[in-house]
């Protein structure tokens, strides 16, 4: 239901203005989170559509008209939130041929879509180049053999941007740092020109352009311009390393509060980027995934109970690690706020799901407010790498999608059914 916008309190920790509270109940936008959790059953997965136009127009706002925004699909690749950045003038990042059906399936053309990922199968390079991506991303020697042929199959050059590994260290989980030394991710600069060398030589592809990804969450500029005066140093190393050569893809990974600290200063890296870059003759791309999305979500929960075992107190939820993998994979930190803000007085509680392993949990030794069974969470910042990592595990349905665009919102996913858990699988019936 609509509240006047004039009773507004922010929900502290949430990144986002765009989640917060109205006569001590927490809002997305101006619709309470209470009425969908009734309407769609938890857990749910919320999303603001003002917060996602804001974060792109900001991203926008500091690189300026020219530069190409390719959204990282993989943070959240559903069909509306698709559409919602397509409509906003978003290129795509891709991984797989699987997101660059997505795409189709949302009516989104391909040729906005750059198509990355270190070890591409033969069948997507060929469904990439028969719809044309507007450059293959490529740091394995494999590939090349089968994105000439697939040129060739189609009578097109196929554009292909080489991404590099210059060997950066970057403060992030080690699972998300990408351009380590003995990374799977890029080609070493002391391979990388051999690599070129055998694009300038053929026929069939065309070297467009250098990308590099250093990794996600990051909260500091210095290792992008590390990364592009070592970008800058390799194209110095031969003419061919340059020809033709039109973009610089800085990668994405640009850090969001988390509830702690700073987000990432865009503006600063564009100011210590963008003159380099154009020094260079190179046009920007960027792939955020992360910073556009991540803010823009939340994952509402209901309590189902309380226990204590030992010296632990546990609040049981009915959300899981199935629902939400990030604090289990990385031990990540997402503030949890009840959703009914009482003023009430915190205790120290692990917040665990239902999952049957000990690693299922929301959050570890974390200050809440006391929480009644039945009453409804919110775990803030969870619109990047949330749903889209979510899995079936102990035959769990993954939560449902709500998207809140002002007063109105969609389920843009729904709960999916038990039965569609099974649909796939081809019982036996001579054990019957
Ligand atoms: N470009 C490339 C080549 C990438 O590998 C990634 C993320 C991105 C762009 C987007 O990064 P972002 O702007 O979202 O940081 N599941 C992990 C994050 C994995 C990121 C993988 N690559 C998490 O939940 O933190």
């Amino acid at each position: 239901m609509a509240a006047p916008a004039d009773d507004r309190v922010p929900c502290p920790m949430a990144g986002s203005a765009d989640f917060h509270y109205r006569r001590g109940e927490l809002f997305c936008e101006s619709v309470s989170l209470r009425e969908l959790a009734r309407a769609h059953g938890t857990p749910l997965y919320v999303y603001s559509a003002a917060c996602i136009r804001d974060r792109y127009q900001a991203v926008r706002a500091a690189f300026g008209d020219a530069a190409q925004i390719c959204y990282a699909v993989k943070a959240n690749s559903n069909l509306s939130i698709l559409q919602l950045l397509a409509s906003l003038g978003a290129g795509f990042d891709l991984v797989s041929g699987g997101e660059l059906q997505r795409l189709l399936a949302a009516g989104i053309d391909p040729r906005r879509a750059v198509f990355a990922g270190a070890a591409k199968a033969k069948w997507e390079i060929e469904l990439g180049v028969k719809e044309q991506v507007r450059a293959f991303q490529v740091e394995s020697p494999h590939e090349l053999p089968l994105l000439a042929a697939a040129g060739r199959a189609h009578g097109r050059r196929v554009p292909i941007e080489v991404r590099l590994n210059p060997a950066i260290a970057v403060d992030t989980h080690a699972y998300i740092a990408t351009a380590r030394q003995d990374s799977k991710f890029g080609i070493d600069l002391d391979r990388a020109g051999a690599l070129v060398a055998q694009i300038a030589g053929d026929p069939d592809l065309e070297l467009v352009g250098y990308h590099v990804h250093l990794g996600s969450q990051l909260r500091a500029v210095e290792p992008y311009v590390q990364a592009f005066a070592a970008v800058a140093a390799f194209l110095r190393g031969a003419p061919a390393r340059r020809l033709g050569v039109k973009h610089y893809d800085l990668g994405g990974g640009f850090g969001i509060s988390y509830g702690k600290g700073e987000a990432f200063p865009l503006a600063e890296l564009a100011a210590a980027l963008l003159p380099q870059l154009s020094a260079h003759g190179l046009r920007p791309m960027l792939e955020p995934g992360r910073y556009l999305v991540g803010d823009a979500g939340v994952l509402v929960t209901e309590v189902l109970g309380h226990k204590q075992s030992g010296s632990t107190s546990f609040v049981l939820v009915d959300a899981a690690m199935n629902d939400l993998l990030r604090p289990a994979l990385y031990s990540a930190e997402h503030p949890i706020v009840p959703v009914a803000d009482r003023g009430r007085a915190s205790s120290t509680v692990d917040v665990v799901g239902p999952v049957c392993e000990s690693g299922d949990f929301l959050a570890r030794a974390r200050s809440l407010p006391s929480v009644e069974s039945g009453e409804l969470l919110a775990v803030l910042a969870t619109g990047a790498y949330g749903i889209s990592m979510a899995s079936c595990y102990n035959t769990r349905r993954r939560p449902a999608e709500v998207l809140v665009d002002g007063a109105s919102h969609r389920v843009i996913r729904r709960r999916e059914s038990f039965a569609a858990l099974w649909r796939d699988e081809l019982p036996n019936e001579s054990f019957a």
